[in-house]
């Protein structure tokens, strides 16, 4: 298995390298592990494609080293995007905007836009002003599976399908970044992340559309595949459960004999052998940290079923409520 090596400078020349070559490498970001390849190589791209297992229209966000970047990969782009770019890069925001021809259409899914991302972890930064171009890269994940925060996490998921993976701790945020779409008329948000919407409307000055469900829209075209409620799931069926009828549901599994996984922020667990529970922070940011990877822990363990305790519905828990209602659809 592709072991992940300490993100020095002989490793980021190591992994420049590949790129150039049109290996996949993954990096840290501040919010999970990217699975890079370089954005204007369409065989490079394809090879991710092929790694994760995901379908080939499934758009893929690039990553640049700054904001001046844009214009490279973008055309038509709007004075709102330089607003939020000024305002949240690098950081955990992806813009979409009307691609330039040039893009290949393997990056993009055959859409007429591109998503792209300034991400601010020293680890990315320090590998795209090295490599100068910009870094196509999905989540290290195997298509539909929890993204990884921690390189080992990377190695679990990917193996020997990746020629690098550099390892920059754990990732600080820990869901993925939040998208907004500025290709239309309208400012749309696609994905919810640790920028939150009414931040995003205090810097445009007016209001954004908040994108349906593809399961839910009437449009034909899938505009972003990250909203299928089939997205981020662990293999062990998992189900969202009040705090209120936490006690009766783990009495009724227990009767069964059942071997429950228990992520809780409130709720205090009894741990009997039937049950391993995580107590997750109380805070929505610390929470978000150590979601994917507490997700993971109980996924490896493989028990009958993963209880998790609803957290509040509040705008700061936005992302999370995102993740954890397509952690546990079922469909
Ligand atoms: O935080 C992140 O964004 C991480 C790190 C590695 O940067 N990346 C990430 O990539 O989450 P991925 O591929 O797992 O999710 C990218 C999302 C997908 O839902 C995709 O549909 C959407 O971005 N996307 C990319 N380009 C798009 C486009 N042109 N139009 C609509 N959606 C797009
Ligand atoms: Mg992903």
């Amino acid at each position: 298995m592709m072991k992940s090596i300490l993100a020095d400078d002989a490793a980021i020349e190591q992994a420049v390298l590949l790129l150039q070559q049109g290996r996949l490498v993954a990096f840290p970001t501040e919010t999970v592990y990217g699975l890079g390849a370089d954005a204007s190589n369409p065989e490079a791209v394809r090879r991710i494609f092929q790694a994760k297992g995901r379908p080939a229209d499934h758009p893929l966000i690039v990553h640049i080293p700054s904001a001046d970047c844009l214009k490279d990969w973008a055309i038509d782009i709007p004075e709102a995007a330089y607003k939020l770019a000024e305002q949240f890069w690098p950081g955990p925001l992806a813009i979409i905007l009307n691609k330039q021809a040039s893009v290949p259409v393997e990056v993009t899914g055959g859409q007429d836009t591109v998503g792209l991302r300034m991400p601010n972890h020293p680890v990315a930064l320090q590998l795209l002003n090295a490599f100068g171009g910009g870094i196509a890269a999905p989540s290290a994940n195997r298509f539909c599976r929890i993204s990884p925060t921690q390189a080992s996490h990377v190695e679990e998921e990917l193996g020997d399908t990746v020629d690098l993976i550099l390892d920059g701790g754990a990732s600080m945020i820990g869901v993925e970044s939040t998208i907004i779409d500025l290709s239309g008329q309208k400012p749309t948000l696609l994905r919810p992340g640790h920028i939150t919407q009414l931040e995003l409307e205090a810097v445009l000055q007016t209001k954004i559309l908040i994108a349906s469900s593809v399961f839910e829209s009437s449009d034909p075209i899938l505009r972003a595949p990250g909203m299928m409620a089939v997205h981020y799931a662990p293999t062990t069926t998992a189900k969202l459960c009040s705090k209120h009828h936490l006690p009766e549901l783990i009495e009724a599994l227990s009767r069964q004999h059942k071997q429950i996984g228990l992520l809780t922020y409130t709720f205090k667990s009894i741990e009997t052998a039937l049950i391993h529970s995580i107590n997750m922070p109380i805070s929505a940011d610390n929470y978000a940290q150590s979601l994917y990877a507490s997700l993971r822990e109980l996924d490896n363990l493989k028990l009958d079923i993963i209880l998790i305790e609803q957290p509040p519905d509040t705008e700061g828990w936005q992302a999370i409520n995102d993740r954890l209602f397509k952690a546990t659809s079922t469909q």
